[in-house]
């Protein structure tokens, strides 16, 4: 079984990512700058496969380290890449910090696997490169949008370096994966998102609003024009995220992919109001949250979900798990860290 870098390894998709790939036999190398995460992850993800991954602490964006790095582990054939910055508000307040980082460590580990034949490179890639599409459900084609914020603009600019690379490049191959809203943990509660201070989305406000952390929810507007005027998103379980990487990287070392780049959204296909995302918390876990109706978020679209007929007919790839689901393992998460 191939070899594969996993970046941003020890993060949230990127250990759930991790353990999908452990189990189907895949030998991987996870690397992590630990600046969003905790290095026990790795006992976690040890936990669950029975394998402890050779992993290491570096940062990507040092071009030194990378080229270090593929000397040493010398057969890699892809890498899986969510090391990245992701908080939309510091991102406006620190651009430089986000270009530098989100940028530079893609670019680095560009210039890595394009020196190898047959690579193949998953990019972590959002929804938010959409903006307020035009129509709903968002297809692959819909327009891209100016980007609300540095963050989002590195992973537009990401797309479009990845996919200037590939179509010159006769080494390497990529897939660009536009995620929707990850909620949700692995069912064995020893992974799952670890938001450190206080968190910016809403399954983690949440879930710590119910456990006492938080005292109350606020729901950022109730007068959009949406059935209840409550914003709309995609909610996908992490698991079948990361089962989604997997469709995608085996589509590029199985030799089926045609072309040299191609994206794909990945979601359930299912738009889910903010009050709705609510009830089905409550109604999944029997815990009655605390929540009121707040002013709108400076740059929430009013609705987005996807169109999944592209990554179902191409990957073969499906979300498995409800939305009661996905928030259940979030609770069950939430209350086993809170344990320890
Ligand atoms: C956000 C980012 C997006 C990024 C994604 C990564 C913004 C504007 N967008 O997506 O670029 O790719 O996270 O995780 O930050 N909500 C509340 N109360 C809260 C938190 C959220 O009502 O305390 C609402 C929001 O208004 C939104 C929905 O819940 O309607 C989902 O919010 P969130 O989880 O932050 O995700 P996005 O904004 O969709």
């Amino acid at each position: 079984m191939a070899k594969i870098l996993i970046t941003g390894g020890l993060g949230y998709i990127g250990s759930h990512t991790a353990v999908v790939l452990i189990e189907k036999g895949y030998e991987v190398v996870l690397v992590d700058n630990l600046s969003n995460t905790r290095q026990e992850v790795l006992e976690g993800i040890e936990q669950i496969t029975g394998k402890r991954p050779v992993f290491y602490a570096m940062d990507l964006a040092e071009k030194q380290e990378v080229a270090e790095l593929f000397a040493r582990e010398k057969d890699l054939m892809g890498a899986i890449h969510f090391a990245a910055y992701k908080a939309v508000g510091e991102s406006v307040q620190e651009p430089l910090k986000y270009y530098q980082n989100n940028l530079c460590s893609l670019i680095y580990l560009l210039a890595a696997l394009d020196q190898i034949p047959g690579s193949a490179l998953i990019f972590s890639s959002s929804c938010t490169v959409y903006g307020q599409a035009d129509s709903l459900p968002i297809t692959e084609s819909a327009p891209i949008k100016p980007a609300e914020s540095p963050y989002g603009n590195t992973k537009q600019i990401g797309e479009e370096i990845i996919r200037d690379l590939c179509a010159v490049s006769n080494r390497i191959k990529a897939i660009a994966l536009r995620y929707f809203n990850p909620i949700g943990a692995h069912s064995s509660a020893l992974i799952g998102e670890l938001p450190l201070g206080v968190p910016q989305n809403l399954v983690p406000f949440i879930t710590q609003t119910a456990i006492g952390i938080r005292e109350r929810l606020s729901v950022f507007g109730d007068q959009y024009p949406t059935p209840d005027g409550t914003c709309i998103r995609d909610y996908i379980h992490v698991v079948d995220l990361a089962e989604a990487h997997l469709a995608a990287l085996e589509r590029i070392l199985g030799g089926s992919m045609n072309q040299t780049y191609e994206v794909f959204n990945v979601g359930t296909g299912q738009g889910n109001s903010v009050l709705e995302v609510v009830h089905a918390f409550e109604a999944a876990t029997g815990v009655k949250l605390n929540y009121a109706i707040a002013p709108k978020r400076p740059g929430d679209v009013i609705a987005a979900y996807a169109d999944t007929q592209k990554v179902e007919q191409v990957l073969g790839w499906k979300a498995r798990y409800t939305l009661e689901e996905s928030l259940a393992s979030s609770w069950a998460w939430e209350q086993n860290i809170r344990k320890k």
